[in-house]
Order: C-alpha cells, then sequence, then structure tokens
C-alpha cells in the first residue's frame, strides 16, 4: 500500500511515517519544513529511505502533481493554540486550505484518508464547567471523560475552529466523493522526535527543560501546577494507526475520540516530580497564577469507542512516555539543541 504522510517531518508524521516503513509500506511525506525540528526528522526519514514532497499544503498547484497514493494521513497542522490566534492566514492556509486540498488529491486518486484532530474542537466552557477546580491547590476530578457525544458548541480557540472546520470538510467529501476516512480526535500526544514548546508538546518541553536544567514556571490556576491532561505516546497511537489501516475497507467513516485516558495522565506538579526522578535534576519553578483565555484545567479522553472497535488501549502509561522521550532528548541532546 502506498501511504502519503503529511507533516510527515514533524512528531506525529516521522513517527508514524519510519513506523510504517519499517512494517513494509510504501512511505512518502509532504512537509515544507516550516516547523522547527523537521530537518532533523527529515534526515531520519532518508536513513529510512522515505522520500519527502518540499510542498507548502496550501498549494495545490504543486500537490496535484505528485504521484497517486491509496491513503493519506495527515499529521500537518499548525497546531500552537496561542499561535492560531496571531497568525490566521498562515494557520487558515495550513489548517484549511490544506485539509481541502488534500480531499482534493484523495478525490482526484481515490485515495482514503486518516486525519488527526484535536481534543481542542471541544468548546472551552465545556472543559471549564466538566473540570472545575474545587481548590487550585488540590487535583482536580479526572472521573470526567471526554467522548464523542460530548458538546462541540461553543468557541474552542482558532486552532480548534480549524480541525473542527476539517473534520466537517472530510464528512462533505466522504458523503458526496465516496471517500472512506477515519478521523481521530486526539488528546495530547507524546514520544521521541518531540520538539516541544510550552503550549504544544508540553512533556517534551518540561523534560528538556529538566534535561538543560533551566527554569520552568507553573502558569494559571493559582500557579501551583494542577492542570492535568491525559497523555498518549506516539507509539500507541502508531499501533492504533496499522488496526484502522488494516480494516479501513471494512471499518470507515467513523470518528474516534483517543487519548491517554486514564492509563496515562498527569498533571504539571506529577510530571515535575516524574522529570526529577528519570533526570536527576531538580530546577527552579515559579508560579505564574494567572493564564491565558485558550487555557482549560483538565482534558480526559474516553477511549471506550475506538477501543471496542479496534480492541486497542494504550499500553504505555505516563512513566514510560517520560522515559521514553528522556532517553531520546538525551541521546541527541548536542545535535537537537538548536531547534527548540
Ligand atoms: N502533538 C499533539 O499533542 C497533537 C494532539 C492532537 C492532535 N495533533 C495533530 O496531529 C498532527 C501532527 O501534530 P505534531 O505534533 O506532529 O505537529 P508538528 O508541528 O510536530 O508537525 C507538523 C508538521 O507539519 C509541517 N507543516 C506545517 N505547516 C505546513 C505547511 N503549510 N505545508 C506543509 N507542511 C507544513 C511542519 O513543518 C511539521 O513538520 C497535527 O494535525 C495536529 O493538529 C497533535
Amino acid at each position: 500500500m502506498k501511504v502519503l504522510i503529511t507533516g510527515g517531518c514533524g512528531f506525529v508524521g516521522s513517527n508514524v511515517a519510519i513506523f510504517l516503513k519499517k512494517r513494509n509500506f510504501s512511505v512518502s511525506s509532504l512537509d515544507n519544513l516550516s516547523r522547527k525540528g523537521s530537518l532533523f526528522n527529515l534526515k531520519l526519514l532518508r536513513q529510512s529511505k522515505i522520500k519527502n514532497y518540499k510542498i507548502d499544503i496550501g498549494n495545490y498547484k504543486k500537490i496535484k502533481k505528485i504521484p497517486k497514493f491509496d491513503l493519506i494521513i495527515d499529521c500537518c497542522a499548525e497546531a500552537a493554540v496561542e499561535v492560531s490566534r496571531d497568525e490566521l492566514d498562515r494557520v487558515f492556509d495550513t489548517n484549511l486550505v490544506g485539509t481541502l486540498n488534500i480531499l482534493k488529491k484523495a478525490k482526484k486518486d481515490k485515495s482514503k484518508v486518516i486525519f488527526l484532530s484535536s481534543s481542542r474542537v471541544y468548546p472551552i466552557e465545556l472543559l471549564n464547567k466538566s473540570y472545575k477546580f474545587k481548590s487550585f491547590k488540590k487535583s482536580i476530578n479526572t472521573k470526567k471523560k471526554i467522548n464523542e457525544d460530548s458538546s462541540i458548541q461553543g468557541a474552542r480557540t482558532i486552532y480548534g475552529f480549524t480541525k473542527l472546520a476539517s473534520e466537517m470538510l472530510i464528512e462533505e467529501f466522504g458523503y458526496a466523493y465516496n471517500i472512506k476516512y477515519i478521523i481521530n480526535r486526539c488528546g495530547v500526544i507524546s514520544g521521541p522526535l518531540q520538539f516541544g514548546k510550552q503550549d504544544q508538546g508540553f512533556v517534551s518541553h518540561w523534560i528538556w527543560k529538566h534535561i538543560n536544567k533551566s527554569k520552568l514556571s507553573y502558569i494559571g490556576y493559582g500557579g501551583h501546577g494542577n492542570q492535568t491532561r491525559d497523555v498518549l505516546h506516539v507509539e500507541d497511537l502508531c499501533n492504533l494507526l496499522i488496526l484502522q489501516i488494516k480494516n479501513i475497507s471494512k471499518i470507515y467513516n467513523k470518528l474516534f475520540v483517543v487519548g491517554g485516558s486514564t492509563a496515562s495522565y498527569t498533571s504539571l506538579k506529577k510530571l515535575t516530580f516524574i522529570c526529577q526522578k528519570i533526570t536527576k535534576n531538580k530546577i527552579s519553578l515559579t508560579k505564574k497564577p494567572k493564564t491565558s483565555i485558550y487555557d482549560i484545567p483538565c482534558y480526559i479522553s474516553d477511549n471506550s469507542k475506538v477501543s471496542k472497535v479496534y480492541k486497542w488501549r494504550p499500553k504505555k502509561n505516563i512513566y514510560s512516555i517520560v522515559k521514553d522521550t528522556y532517553i531520546w532528548l538525551s541521546k541527541n541532546k548536542k545535535n537537537i539543541k538548536k531547534y527548540f
């Protein structure tokens, strides 16, 4: 099977590309190399004999000229929520026009599509209501989980909007042009090959700061570090994608919530503790009580549907995720420094 991975030099894309290549898929990538770190991942792709088409996903004239693929896995986005508020044109071109272009290409070539969506499609108000802090000093109640039927009514960040609108476009193309698709609404994903920043890839960012003994801050919710997210190891995601690819002729046009769920979640405070244990470094942590209007207290995915359909569940807990990411970051410290 010929697979094109858009954003193939990004964190998720490069992991998926290398994973599929090892399993004898014919894999290519489409990435304009705009993300810091994508050049590092490109070298790994080249070592695995994976070609990258250096094309902007907003440029359909160029996209339509590349060969035909059986499946497109769309891992291309500007995924930082704060950036999405500041760089509207670039974010709409990449995240929304990009999806449209991939769908036009899929329509032309009769390709199937797997789309990586985001938990940020859920409205901020829903998440604020679902995960109320009794006191910022106490950990949050993580029993409430978000599933496919949770409300999508309300503002959600510009990034989240582009992901939701992309989902809708995919559904329209599925209906109008018989494109078989799968949409995965993912919570936080982490693991090796991630060049984390404060608002995108916080687990990798946290570990990197610990390795380098730099400063960090608990931002928002009183500055106590109790905000919480579920985290999915990218390898667990790759294992799910393989199941989805193998079954896509039978199981298609479905949307799944996918995340670490209760098998793997962490508050920032707990993450600090794990980082201290693994890196053996203790760093200075300041409190910044106020946060962005885009911040949310907690997010935990309900994996029930995806687990039932594919008999899949995440195997790696938060400790393993931190450990695997730490091993990769520390081993490559010298070569990757310039990308952070
Ligand atoms: N990482 C997460 O925690 C997470 C969570 C939920 C959903 N997702 C989704 O998964 C996908 C992959 O995320 P990621 O963390 O790997 O992001 P990433 O930033 O590491 O990778 C995105 C890649 O897309 C490329 N790119 C950006 N704009 C482009 C453009 N205009 N044309 C061509 N290439 C372009 C970048 O160079 C980069 O290599 C995204 O769609 C994201 O929305 C990620």
